[in-house]
């Protein structure tokens, strides 16, 4: 029997751990740091090495003769941790860190994006506010307005004001708000349109794509506000037919998948294309993400009858294509629960009640930012919570869903009341 490793320590990662826990091929999963939640689990043990420390994790890794290690966040891939795993002899399952700059680099995806001729928003790069203001100056808002490297979620803009686009600018570039993902900028397009998340495994040219999910980023109801790393998310997404899969497949997965390997930096791992569908029905480029989306992980894992592990395997060894998976047939919708403030400031420490519910099939609390002090579950983060329900339909995993948050508290707790609204408005139009 063998052992698995999570590197990360929020709702995505809890819900990869819970889901190899179910594995046959796996009687111990490690998560590091984990949560409350994976601390929790049954065949989970939580370690306390943090997510970005590359050298801990590769010792405890080989000390425990770990056989597979999933890596949750975009940080460690990125920094090549997957490299130093390989290097050691250890399955890693992620991108290689040259790979990983789809996501670590914006300018370096546009550019890619442009060389192989997949559609995405036209833009430009600059590193000296100067020359980016003229630009603004000359073009009409709105303006979107992004940094370099990775910043959380919260590097992207978008603005009508062109005051607004260049503080957002002198912000990026010159006071180093997001440190060194700032040095460059990139000023997109604006496209309008539907948001979907597409997700893969992908093994060097093999993919195998995953339940069709859809998040909300925007913090507050009607998709208004800041931009979080994700307030709520549902499988499948009602907007992805079966021929506007093909045309992702088609337009933007294969080749992204080819373009790579022949650039000489062949793609392992989960591959998340966040595409824009406008009204031309065109899958536009909008970011690549080179792991998992959190929290769709919750609701896509949900509706995952395969194992796991399996799946994993596949990858590392090269072959997923001829791989047989099956996916629940109802629907999955997750709603995170946040501390008031996030995405700016929040509190910490704050003990949330309601937690002691009997296990359930269709419902499951997904922790986040939550940690355990002498069995007391602490809040830890801006996003805390995921609740996640299956139902037979978008509005019945919906209702399960916001009954259940309804139980929870803790002081200052915030969550979006309309998860969901866009499927749940194209199913009433489809059914007219
Ligand atoms: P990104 O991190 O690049 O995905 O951007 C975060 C969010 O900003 C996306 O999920 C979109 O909602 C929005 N966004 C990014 N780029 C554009 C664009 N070119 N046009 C419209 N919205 C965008
Ligand atoms: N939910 C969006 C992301 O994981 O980037």
């Amino acid at each position: 029997m063998a052992k698995a490793l999570v590197v990360g320590g929020g709702g995505r990662e809890h819900a990869l751990a819970w889901k190899l826990a179910q594995s046959d091929r796996i009687n111990t999963v490690f998560v590091a740091p984990g949560n409350a939640g994976t601390a929790h689990e049954n065949g989970v043990e939580n370690i306390a090495i943090a997510a970005n420390d590359v050298d801990q994790l590769c010792e405890f890794a080989q000390l425990e003769r770990v056989n597979l290690t999933v890596i949750g966040p975009e940080g460690p891939l990125v920094e090549g941790i997957v490299d130093r795993f390989t290097e050691k002899g250890l399955r890693c399952l992620g991108p290689s860190g040259k790979a990983a700059q789809l996501e670590g680099s914006k300018s370096f995806a546009k550019d890619f994006l442009q060389r192989h001729n997949i559609p995405t928003a036209e833009h430009q790069v600059f590193s000296k506010s100067t020359s980016a203001f003229t630009w603004l100056e000359s073009n009409e808002p709105p303006f979107v307005i992004k940094a370099d490297g990775l910043a959380a979620g919260k590097g992207v803009i978008i603005t009508h004001e062109l005051k607004e686009a260049k503080q957002a600018i002198t912000q990026i570039l010159e006071e180093q708000r997001f440190g060194a993902a700032g040095n460059q900028v990139v000023i997109e397009q604006f496209l309008s349109g539907e948001e979907v998340s597409y997700i893969c495994l992908v093994s060097g040219k093999e993919v195998l794509p995953l339940a069709t999910s859809q998040d909300h980023k925007a913090r507050d109801e009607g998709d208004q506000g800041p931009n979080t790393g994700g307030m709520g998310a549902y499988s499948p997404a009602p907007i992805v037919d079966t021929s506007l899969n093909q045309r992702i497949l088609k337009q933007v997965i294969e080749p992204t998948v080819n373009g790579l390997a022949s650039e000489g930096i062949p793609y392992t791992g989960f591959l998340y294309a966040g595409l824009m569908i406008g009204e031309d029905n065109v899958p536009r480029v909008l970011e690549f993400n080179c792991r998992l989306g959190d929290p769709e992980t919750q609701p896509i894992l949900m509706r995952l009858n395969s194992d796991l592990a399996i799946l994993c395997d596949a990858v590392l060894d090269g072959h997923i294509a001829d791989i047989d998976v099956t996916w629940d047939k109802r629907c999955s919708l997750g709603v995170v629960m946040a501390s008031a403030g996030y995405p700016d400031h929040y509190d910490i420490g704050l003990p949330i009640n309601g937690l002691d519910r009997p296990e359930a099939d269709t419902i499951k609390v997904f922790h986040a930012g939550t940690n355990d002090r002498d069995g007391q579950v602490l809040t830890s983060g801006g996003r805390v919570l995921c609740v996640t329900a299956l139902g037979s339909d978008i509005e019945s995993a919906r209702e399960s869903v916001y009954s259940t948050i309804k139980t929870i508290h803790w002081p200052g707790s915030f969550w979006r009341a309309d998860i969901g609204h866009r499927a749940l408005a194209r199913q009433k139009t489809e059914h007219k």
